[in-house]
């Protein structure tokens, strides 16, 4: 029998609650499929900052490397650390470590879920280049606390690092419906969003097969609300494709819904499965956080991992619980709680 072993990366706040709960239905579909997962938990988060000084240990990337794969909870307890210590600390070293330069997130209604919009028909795939752009790292703070102080913080894109998420976008569109959108903002940032929309058309050449629409970041914003059946495969930067997600989650249901896969494609690293949502503080560890995200993102780990079938069955166990409204979660109008929702996912397979 095979044994997939997976790190697992509670972090903090409902990251605890919502792994903790995706374990269930994960064992129950690997014993149903005939696979084993062994786990190995860290305790990396801010809890250990407050204690050791740092969010995880100094070789934490070698620790996770064998591994087959990682689920991650969420990352930031604002009160106690600043965010963008525990941040830089962990979940985003990971990102850029293991260079998952794909970010991928699955934006749909599952049956029996309304979300805040007239129209249900809707399946949008968010393909976010997660290394670079505006999360580069680049920049500094000088003359800080001064009346000069002078802060820059520089987007950085490179050809190697455009190409190559525009290019698992256009491969993804011809798997799907054969649309492809490009997100910038090239009427105002002249040299990388221009920079970006030169390398789509040129890439859009190799591809006659794909219809490719190029956005403003602005515009497609509001299409998200207004024609989200318009849209497919959508290949944003990594802050355009941060905020553009978040829409994407509101108008699925919410926060609770909305899957990520932080993927190298060319192997050899563990990629990285994770809920879009943070670590909620106001709402930690009352059995009140919505798992389905994080129980997405681990089906999204099984087909990753080859698993394809096990997936499938995980989408399909999940798709018939939110059928029954009342057992949800209370953010989506339910009575249920984060183990219980999680536990008749494990039951429905
Ligand atoms: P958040 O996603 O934690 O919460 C936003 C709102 O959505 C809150 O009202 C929360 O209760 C609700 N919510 C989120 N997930 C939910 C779920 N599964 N079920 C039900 N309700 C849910 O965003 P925030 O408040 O901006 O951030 C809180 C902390 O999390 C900060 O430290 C932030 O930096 C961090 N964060 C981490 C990640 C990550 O680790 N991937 C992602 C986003 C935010
Ligand atoms: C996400 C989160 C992270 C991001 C934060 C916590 C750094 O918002 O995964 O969407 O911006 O990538
Ligand atoms: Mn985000």
């Amino acid at each position: 029998m095979h044994t997939y072993s997976v790190a697992l990366i509670p972090g903090d706040g409902i990251g605890v609650d919502v792994v903790e709960a995706a374990l269930e239905p994960l064992r129950a579909v690997a014993d149903k499929r005939g696979f084993q997962i062994s786990t190995t938990a860290f305790d990396w988060s801010c809890e250990r900052y407050e204690v050791t000084g740092s969010m995880m240990p100094e070789d934490g990337l070698e620790q996770l490397r064998p591994h087959d794969a990682i689920l991650l909870g969420a990352v930031g307890w604002p009160a106690r650390v600043p965010d963008n210590v525990s941040l830089h600390g962990l979940l985003l070293p990971i990102r850029k470590g293991f260079d998952l330069y794909v970010n991928m997130r699955p934006h749909r209604l599952l049956p029996g879920i309304t979300g805040p919009l007239r129209k249900s028909e809707f399946d949008i795939l968010c393909i976010r280049e997660n290394t670079e752009g505006e999360y580069s790292g680049a920049g500094g703070r000088v003359h800080v606390g001064d009346s000069s102080e002078v802060a820059v913080e520089t987007a950085i894109f490179t050809r190697k690092s455009v190409e190559r998420i525009l290019r698992y976008g256009f491969e993804q569109a011809r798997t799907r419906s054969g649309r492809l959108a490009s997100v910038t903002k090239s009427n105002a940032q002249q040299y990388s969003m221009v920079f970006w929309d030169d390398v789509t058309r040129e890439l859009a050449a190799e591809y006659p097969d794909v219809e490719v629409t190029s956005y403003h970041v602005d515009a497609i914003a509001a299409r998200m609300i207004t024609h989200p059946e318009t849209l497919d495969v959508v290949v944003a930067s990594n802050l355009f494709g941060d905020i553009l997600t978040d829409i994407g989650a509101a108008i699925q249901g919410g926060l609770g819904f909305a899957a990520s896969a932080n993927i190298n494609p060319l192997g050899g690293v563990p990629s990285m499965f994770e809920p879009v949502h943070g670590s909620a503080p106001d709402i930690a560890g009352k059995g009140l956080a919505n798992p389905i995200a994080t129980i997405w993102a681990a089906a999204q780990m099984l087909e990753h991992l080859g698993e394809k079938v096990a997936a499938d069955d995980l989408i399909s166990a999940i798709s018939r619980v939110t059928a029954t409204a009342e057992r949800l979660t209370p953010d989506c109008g339910g009575r249920g709680t984060t183990v219980s929702v999680a536990r008749d996912i494990a039951n429905a397979l």
